[in-house]
């Protein structure tokens, strides 16, 4: 797919004292269907959203990191750290500590003796959009270029990866990484996280999507997306499988021989597995309407077997699935908070988001932030 890249940005040497010689950007990504499957070996279906993040770095010699953030740092202060010295301390330099230590880990980081970094990011931390991983590729795209190293796209998400479960401590799957690194404007990325086999589906012009922020923020390093997993990983154990990939539909009778919660847990991952070639169909299709279904249910799938939305989420789904415009809406991204994505009538999709997002505020008292509003043919 292709990589939309924005006009480089400037003011790096007001910070530095002296110009960037490299930068690169990412996009943050929307999970279309397929939540909570990419650690079960399952499908998931993303596209990437506008918003990017982009990195700017100049080389240094004295074996330290100093980074400037321009949403994260105090104005007129950097962080830094030592080369060789990236054990984590739970703020956000960890995940620019885990790209130096993950190049080192495998090798890659031999010509590093130092780095000036300024990080820009339109992405916003906690929305279910990857900021994260926008960040972690866009750091690995600009080191790829400094560096000269030979990543393909691929492997440059699964060091991304292993920068965030090994260093960050956030135990997630790979589809973030490999969305962020991957996908371009315009087409939905089908992956079968099992096998890595991929392919692009171009989204209808018949509808848009809309992405609307909640306001309320989440994050994996926490504990509620680690227990999801070990849960995972119990019900694998229970019922003889190498992951829940393993199953189809013809386990959901049975399930209720394990013990709660499991069995739903393992009923969402079935479903959303399935759901997720059914959207691929209904995609290929230009079928709305069954694609607004598919999400209904996988957020009400989400909400009660999963167990991973939150109520401020809940409403904002519900506002979207009374909308007239809105052919179905969900929870994107690991949830506890974050998105909503919602499948909208081309040509509707800001005015159906604005009305939604207001009526949202007030009933709510969070602040939303409508962030895709009404991606064109997307
Ligand atoms: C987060 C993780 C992903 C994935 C989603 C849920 O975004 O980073 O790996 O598990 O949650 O689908």
């Amino acid at each position: 797919m292709s990589t939309h890249q924005p006009r480089p940005p400037s003011g790096f040497a007001q910070i530095f004292g002296e110009p960037a010689t490299t930068w690169a950007s990412a996009p943050g990504r929307v999970n279309l269907i397929g939540e909570h499957t990419d650690y079960n070996d399952g499908l998931v279906l993303p596209t990437a959203i506008p918003q990017r993040t982009t990195v700017e770095l100049c080389p240094a010699k004295d074996g330290r990191v100093t980074v400037y953030s321009d949403e994260l740092s105090e104005p007129g202060t950097t962080l830094s750290y030592l080369l060789g010295e990236e054990s984590p301390t739970g703020d956000w330099l960890d995940y620019v500590r885990g790209v130096t230590w993950v190049l080192r880990q495998s090798g890659l980081g031999a010509r590093l003796s130092g780095l000036r970094l300024r990080i820009q990011s339109q992405v916003p931390v906690g929305s279910g959009l990857s900021s994260s991983a926008a960040l972690l590729v866009s750091l690995l795209r600009a080191l790829r270029i400094a560096l000269a190293l030979p990543l393909s796209d691929v492997e440059l998400a699964r060091l991304a990866r292993k920068a965030e479960v090994e260093l960050v401590g956030a135990p997630v799957g790979l589809m973030d990484q490999l969305a962020c690194s991957l996908c371009g404007p315009g087409a939905a990325l089908f992956l079968d996280t099992r096998s890595l086999a991929m392919r692009t589906v171009p989204l209808p012009a018949a509808l848009e999507l809309v992405v609307i922020h909640s306001g309320v923020v989440h994050s994996h390093v926490a504990g509620d997306y680690r227990t999801r997993r070990r849960e995972c990983e119990q019900a694998a154990e229970r019922l003889s499988v190498r992951s829940l990939r393993e199953l189809d539909e013809s386990v959901l009778p049975n399930l209720d021989a394990l013990p709660a919660p499991l069995g739903r847990r393992v009923r969402h991952v079935v479903t959303e597995n399935a759901r997720v070639e059914a959207a691929v169909a209904s995609l290929a299709a230009g079928d709305g309407v069954r694609l607004g279904e598919l999400f209904r249910q996988s957020h009400a799938s989400m909400r009660d077997d999963y167990e991973v939305s939150v109520p401020a989420v809940d409403l904002l789904v519900s506002l979207g699935d009374a909308d007239p415009d809105i052919l179905g809406a969900r929870l994107t991204g690991g949830g506890f908070g974050g998105s909503v994505v919602m499948l909208a009538k081309a040509g509707c999709g800001l005015v159906a988001a604005r009305r939604i997002a207001s009526a949202y505020e007030a009933q709510s008292g969070h602040c939303p932030t409508v962030l895709v509003p009404g991606l064109p043919g997307c």
